[in-house]
């Protein structure tokens, strides 16, 4: 398996079997290992720093019915709300005090903001913070909306493939389509954005031959960046009684995306961060280099539960901050406050 590990690291690629061997065999010191090496690759690349992205969750209204997330349309049990165009610049203007550098505009998929709405948004933000990067993580649009929002001053786009196990995509996310998710990103990436995509770890039926699927795609795609994080069950889902996905999966797949794609910005996540008081950590050494923090005002946070536990942070901006500063530089790495885009645009 060394060998393998080795070849990952020196040729950053693998074939399907090699991964699938990898996933299923892999032993607790070749994990190890595997960390060892991925953190090798980052040191080459980004070296130990670690970019920081502030988190707005604007809208919780989603018309999309995924089985395992708590603001699906269905779930009559979740508060909803929408975030005015001015509370969102109140955030941004705290965020960019506190040396924010990209604000993540995230949401559920809500027809409500329209490309006009959205694109007063953005050049709004744009004008007052030019030296931001402003994201977007608002689900699947039309070709065209895409491109007025990329015109209007967006940089980067979020859309996680979720699996690339067809079946298993199918069965969570009724009335959505496989391939348009995939057209999506696609798409994305052709009008010019930054992409990010990603996927869940340990769903329900999600097996080893599925990850290395995600792998395989994720490394033709190239993208940008990639959020995987473990699946957390929500207690208003069909999905409540299933258990979590693995803090220790997670850990691996973060180091072989690490290895196959050395240039990705990769974060650990917020489920990442919630299943696992050290989950952040984990995910450092295991090659992440990006902290994602929630900009949220408390009341919003609180809504916005895709998953149990996701709202339990502080509500102190300024001590979170400086938290989680600390934890980054306990681990040997340092927080970096620049825009953080993709090596190849720096
Ligand atoms: N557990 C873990 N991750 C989840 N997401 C949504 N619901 C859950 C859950 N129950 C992830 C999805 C989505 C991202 C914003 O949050 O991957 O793309």
């Amino acid at each position: 398996m060394k060998k393998i590990i080795d070849k990952l690291y020196s040729e950053n690629n693998l074939n399907e079997s090699e991964l699938l061997n990898l996933l299923n065999n892999v032993s607790n010191n070749e994990i190890n290992y595997l960390h060892i090496k991925a953190i090798e690759t980052l040191n080459k690349t980004y070296g130990k720093k670690i970019f920081l992205r502030g988190l707005i969750e604007f809208t919780n209204y989603c018309k999309n019915n995924c089985s395992y997330c708590g603001i699906r349309a269905g779930n009559k049990k979740c508060q909803r709300y929408r975030l005015s165009e001015k509370e969102i610049l109140a955030i941004c203007l705290e965020g960019y005090t506190l040396g924010y550098r990209t604000f993540v505009l995230q949401g559920g998929e809500d027809p409500y903001y329209s490309d006009t709405i959205l694109t007063e948004l953005i050049k709004e933000i744009k004008k007052q913070y030019p030296d931001c990067a402003v994201t977007l993580s608002i689900g699947e649009r039309s070709p065209t909306s895409y491109k007025t929002l990329y015109n209007s001053g967006a940089d980067r786009f979020l859309i996680r493939e979720e699996t690339r196990s067809k079946e298993l995509y199918n069965k969570l996310h009724p009335n959505m389509s496989y391939e348009n998710r995939e057209f999506c990103l696609h798409e994305l990436k052709r009008i010019g954005y930054q992409i990010g995509g990603g996927f869940m770890v340990g769903l329900p039926f999600q097996t080893n031959a599925d990850y290395v699927k995600d792998l395989l795609f994720l490394k033709q795609l190239q993208p940008h960046m990639i959020g995987i994080g473990p699946f957390i069950p929500h207690k208003d889902t069909s999905l409540s009684k299933y258990p979590p996905g693995s803090i220790e999966m997670t850990c691996i797949l973060l180091s072989i995306l690490r290895l196959l794609l050395p240039e990705v910005l990769l974060p650990a996540t917020t489920a990442l961060g919630t299943l696992d008081p050290l989950g952040w950590e984990k995910g450092f050494y295991a090659g992440a280099n990006v902290v994602m923090l929630n900009l949220s005002p408390p009341d919003a946070r609180e809504k916005y539960s895709l998953y149990e536990g996701k709202a339990n942070i502080p509500d102190d901006a300024i001590k979170y901050l400086s938290n989680i500063k600390s934890r980054i530089e306990k681990c040997g790495f340092t927080l970096d406050t620049s825009r953080g885009d993709h090596i190849s645009l720096q």
